[in-house]
């Protein structure tokens, strides 16, 4: 046993860089971040996002050119996100063969083949009218079961496309067994399904309204999960890993890095986590103001998704963390 009169010394291991990296219990690696994209249809030159200092929405080539940055710095993944130039209350350009994403993924697939996973958000706010993830009952209400064939088609669409990931992100019961099954029946068995299985609803998701030019006016509180609960992200993992999800999804992520533990203890397949738009915004706004070092900031919060459990993690810094890695 230790003398009690001489005190333990934990700082030994924090003397310098050298031994501080050799103790480091979570590293950060480009491979496991994935860069959240959008493309828009209908602009000819990038488009910056107001509310997003550094992020854009591409054009065709400029969302082509990001994709093989995407893979020079060696991430892991990319995930599109399609800002249609028209929307309708059943958001049709998201199970068109040429509706924006679906071209988007084409071009990138082709870009980079499988030197790069490509996911595709599966959800249908970025193309509905009234910006709700599903279409609406006559009340005006979500309406789960219609959505679902919504997502059906759009998870073939995408799947033809060449997406190699399908991001279930529209929150919908069942979503995971409906598009699994729809995929397997038309052959595309070894199409991945990421399904966001908590994803709680969230001001910071506020930026990414300006990013796909999103008209919802209200919330999405009848169908994302209340952040005061915990006990129920875990009904809704299990569930998806029970429908047959391979990769699961915690979203926010450093808001709730309580619910990415829980679901790294418990998920049989990886679990990734989503640093949303305002989470990115807040420290990009706060660095411009000269208030906080906004590198440190950003490495240190992707540290403590990582930290938490997770094992992949989608974050508009990918490109620009990766290159500080190295
Ligand atoms: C749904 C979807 C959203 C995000 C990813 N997929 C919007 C929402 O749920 O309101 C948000 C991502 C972010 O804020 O960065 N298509």
């Amino acid at each position: 046993m230790s003398n009690p009169l001489r005190p333990q010394r934990p700082r030994r291991l924090r003397q310098f860089p050298a031994v501080r990296r050799l103790v480091a219990q979570t590293r950060l690696h480009p491979a496991e971040l994935v860069l959240p994209v959008f493309v828009r249809e209908g602009i000819d030159d990038p488009q910056p996002i107001e509310a997003m200092p550094g992020v854009v929405q591409h054009t065709m080539d400029s969302l082509v050119a990001e994709a093989h940055r995407c893979v020079e710095a060696g991430l892991g993944g990319i995930m599109l996100f399609g800002v249609p130039e028209s929307k309708d209350a059943v958001g049709s350009g998201a199970d068109a063969d040429d509706g924006i994403l679906n071209v988007g993924l084409r071009a990138v697939r082709e870009a980079v083949f499988d030197d790069l996973v490509v996911m595709a958000d599966l959800c249908l706010d970025e193309f509905t009218d009234h910006g709700h993830c599903g279409v609406l009952d006559p009340e005006g209400r979500v309406d789960n079961d219609a959505t679902l064939d919504r997502y059906a088609s759009m998870a073939l669409a995408q799947a033809r496309a060449g997406a190699h990931v399908l991001g279930l992100s529209g929150m919908m019961d069942g979503q995971v067994a409906h598009v699994r099954t729809a995929l397997d029946e038309a052959g595309f068995t070894d199409t991945i399904i990421l399904a966001y299985a908590a994803k709680y609803t969230s001001a910071l998701y506020g930026p990414f309204r300006e990013a796909v030019q999103s008209s919802l006016v209200g919330d999405r509180a009848t169908y994302q999960q209340d952040p005061a609960n915990a006990i129920e992200a875990l009904r809704e993992l299990e569930l998806d890993l029970a429908e047959g999800a391979d990769i699961v999804m915690v979203k926010p992520a450093q808001t709730h890095l309580d619910i990415i533990a829980l679901a790294a203890e418990r998920s049989s397949v990886p679990v990734a986590a989503y640093q949303i738009s305002g989470e990115y915004s807040q420290i990009k706004a706060a660095a411009e103001r000269g208030w906080i070092d906004g590198d440190r900031a950003v490495l240190e919060s992707l540290l403590h998704i990582r930290r938490a459990g997770a094992q992949i993690i989608l974050t508009y810094s990918a490109l620009d963390v990766a290159a500080r890695l190295l």
